[in-house]
């Protein structure tokens, strides 16, 4: 008999869906597993208003193929010029759910964001009072620091000096990807949470060089040392319930990522909920894995979890080597592999 593991429909608390061909062609992949996701805002130009995030939001919805069930959880993109009241506006109309921090220059399409932490402090304090999550992409952004260190730098140099000014505030700490970050969010108090992607459970840095320059594995933060993926494995597998599944799913066409200066991102939503079943199958966690996909992130986020249940069968499955849906080819995380998971179709 195939072993089945059977868990309540998933959400996605950090995913990029891009906008236009991309987002109809990455959309279903999403959607055929997770119920729900947290939709990034790092659009050109960023989405910054409440009426950019509705209309981004009708887009999705108009572009989700039909008989599929997903729901888009919009993001406000912070800037040094965000307003308190209008972060507070459109989060009382429920157009968003929470506001991202993206330091300026930290990765995809953050040019506009946020210079100086403290630039931003009338609005953290508006967002800490009506109890609005600030999730954060945690790296500092000098030159002189070494982008292995900067999340980790990130802690001392932005996070700490933060949650001191403002001790009540929702704070995701987004995709983590050290020892470092995953012992500062087990330490915080029940507000602070963190999302891990599947490749920061799965990969350590070597697969970005491995036989040569491999764009595929490439993202921000950028994949750590071994001894960080394990730490951040034992997070994820723990039960603590203060990390949950974001997939940080990145999509760049094959062309942007296979070029001389290719994008920081990948595009893992094809497989996602099969590849955290592997990491806790390994861990022999299983048992802990509804938690982390389907429980601590709507209990952090104050939504309930999804009714539905989904079953995840012991069963290869070969994630093909590219995929052609849309305008351009993306390649998918772990492309031409085998997961030893498969989501059982509804
Ligand atoms: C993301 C993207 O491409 O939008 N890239 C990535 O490497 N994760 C941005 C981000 O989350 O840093
Ligand atoms: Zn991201």
């Amino acid at each position: 008999m195939v072993e089945t593991i059977t868990i309540r429909r998933p959400d996605d608390w950090h995913l990029h869906l891009r906008d236009g061909a991309m987002m109809e062609a990455v959309l279903p992949y999403t959607a055929r597993q997770f119920a729900r996701a947290i939709v990034m805002p790092n659009l050109s130009p960023p989405v910054t208003t409440a009426k950019a995030a509705a209309a981004y939001r009708d887009r999705i919805n108009a572009a989700l193929p039909g008989g599929m069930d997903f729901t888009p959880l919009m993001t406000a993109y912070l800037t040094d010029d965000s307003d308190p009241e209008d972060m507070a506006a459109g989060f009382a109309d429920g157009i968003w759910v929470a506001a991202k921090l993206y330091p300026a220059g930290a990765t995809t399409n953050s040019a506009s964001g946020v210079t100086d932490i403290r630039k931003i402090d009338a609005v953290v304090a508006k967002m800490e009072e009506i109890g609005m999550p600030l999730l954060a992409h945690g790296e500092v952004t000098q030159d002189h620091v070494d982008i292995f260190d900067r999340e980790a730098r990130f802690i001392d140099e932005v996070a700490v000096p933060l949650l001191k000014r403002h001790p009540a505030l929702k704070f995701v700490f987004e995709h983590i990807t050290t020892r470092d970050a995953a012992q500062f969010v087990a330490d915080g108090s029940d507000r602070i949470a963190a999302t891990i992607t599947p490749q920061h459970l799965q990969i350590n840095r070597n697969a970005i060089f491995k036989g040569g320059i491999n764009p595929h594995a490439y993202c921000l933060p950028i994949a750590k040392r071994e001894e960080h993926r394990l730490a951040v494995r034992a997070a994820a597998t723990g039960g603590s319930g203060k990390f949950f599944l974001g997939t940080d799913s990145a999509p760049h066409a094959k062309s942007a990522k296979e070029s001389a200066c290719g994008c920081a991102g990948i595009f893992n939503a094809p497989h996602a909920i099969e590849a955290y079943a592997e990491v806790f199958e390994e861990e022999g966690a299983l048992g802990r894995l509804e938690a982390f996909a389907s429980l601590d992130g709507p209990r952090f986020y104050g939504i309930v979890p999804n009714e539905e249940r989904v079953t995840l069968e012991k069963v290869e499955v070969e994630v093909p080597a590219e995929i052609d849906d849309g305008t351009e080819p993306l390649v998918p995380y772990r492309a031409g592999t085998m997961m030893r998971w498969r989501l059982a179709s509804a």
